[in-house]
């Protein structure tokens, strides 16, 4: 299978050039990290909501059960978002909308929090101990002498880009890989040079630019969810994928069972960008969340992911799904299962996708357009 080689899978010895998104927010998991490093992709876990005792204890569980390369993945801070502090009017201001949220779930009011997320360098150390094979990041670039510790410790990086200057701005300061973000992608959009509402370029266009404007591999991530995306993907230039709506959906996936079955069923024709849950742009499933919250005024980054957080419980405990944060791509109607049949396992969908890209790759070469 010549499609396999690429300089991205042999620069990690992977069989399949195929990376599971990583989720933030807890919806990553070891299972599904090992099951896919296990099946010769590229394993990943998002780890921007654990601190450096959490990190160590993720890697520990992965290291036990799978010797094969997985990613860790960060959120780099902006604007001051690693040290966000409030007095008692503005945390009241930014609580108010959300109040009646609270109430109706029946959940008691937030005190404000000491910090509204981990402490960035915390965690930049506690992944540079664990050496894992990948440090992906999203929102920016990290500080010259970390790239400098991750050469030296061979381990390899991959940023996110939006745009092409992003790309070129990533490898010129020495990263690995770049995921070419397009805007079909489910969760954040990663933009860091523009506002990301400016930057909605969709990953058709996207991935072949990325790949003109870099010399470094390029991992096209974004609306891919079966082996037609794959062949598209690695036609328009890309050395690998990277896919995350269709892993979310697995059985292995850090979600809970009414986010899957949404991903899985009608709901899912309909995403939308929206600030609304975490303060940052990020496309999900629409829901009366979305459009109540999305229309007013909103925390920043990260405190209004840290207040609705302290709805998610609740709204999950109550099946809300009105009320919950249900990150979707636009890939998600690919998936499309009946309800009675049990969420996929993360090793077939994999199988899947491989056995997909042969056929389409062979229906390519073998037939007339
Ligand atoms: C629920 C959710 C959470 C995500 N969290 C992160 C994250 O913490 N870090 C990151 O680099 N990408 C994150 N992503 C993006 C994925 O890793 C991946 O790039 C994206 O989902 C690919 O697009 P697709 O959803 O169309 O497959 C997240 C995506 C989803 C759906």
């Amino acid at each position: 299978m010549a499609w396999t080689d690429t300089p991205f899978t042999r620069r990690l010895g992977l069989r399949f050039p195929i990376v599971q998104g990583p989720f933030g927010g807890g919806l990553s998991a070891v299972d599904l990290a090992v099951a896919v490093s296990e099946g010769g992709g590229l394993g990943s876990f998002g780890a921007h909501h654990l601190d450096g005792a959490g990190i160590r204890d993720v890697v520990t569980a992965i290291r036990a059960r799978t010797a094969r390369p997985f990613n860790l993945n960060l959120w780099i801070p902006f604007d001051g978002s690693d040290a966000l502090t409030a007095d008692a009017s503005t945390f009241a201001r930014w609580l108010a909308p959300l109040k009646p949220y609270f109430e109706e779930l029946g959940v008691a009011l937030p005190e404000p929090p000491a910090r509204y997320s981990p402490r960035y360098a915390e965690q930049i150390d506690a992944v540079l101990a664990a050496r894992p094979a990948v440090f992906s990041f999203v929102f920016g670039i990290p500080a010259a002498d970390v790239l400098a510790r991750c050469r030296e410790l061979d381990i390899v990086t991959l940023g996110a880009a939006t745009t092409p200057a992003e790309a070129r701005a990533l490898a010129a300061a020495g990263v690995d890989a770049i995921v070419a973000t397009g805007f079909e992608a489910g969760g954040h959009r990663v933009s860091f040079l523009r506002p990301a509402e400016q930057v909605l370029t969709g990953g058709l266009a996207l991935v072949p630019q990325v790949a003109d404007a870099v010399d470094v591999p390029v991992v096209a991530a974004g609306g891919i969810a079966d082996g037609r995306g794959i062949a598209a993907a690695l036609t328009l230039g890309a050395h690998a994928v990277q896919i995350g709506t269709g892993f979310l959906a697995c059985r292995e996936s850090g979600t809970h069972d009414a986010h899957r079955r949404a991903l899985l069923g009608p709901a899912a024709e309909d995403t939308g960008l929206t600030r609304a849950f975490s303060g940052r742009l990020a496309r999900g499933i629409r829901n009366r969340f979305m459009d109540e919250i999305g229309a007013g005024p909103i925390a920043p980054y990260p405190a209004q992911g840290w207040l609705s957080g302290r709805l998610r419980a609740a709204a999950i405990a109550q099946q809300r799904t009105d009320l919950m944060s249900l990150w979707c791509g636009q890939s998600a109607p690919l998936l499309q299962q009946a309800a009675s049949e049990a969420f996929p396992a993360a090793g077939d969908y994999l199988q899947r996708l491989v056995a997909e890209t042969d056929a389409a790759l062979s229906r390519f070469h073998s037939r007339p357009l």
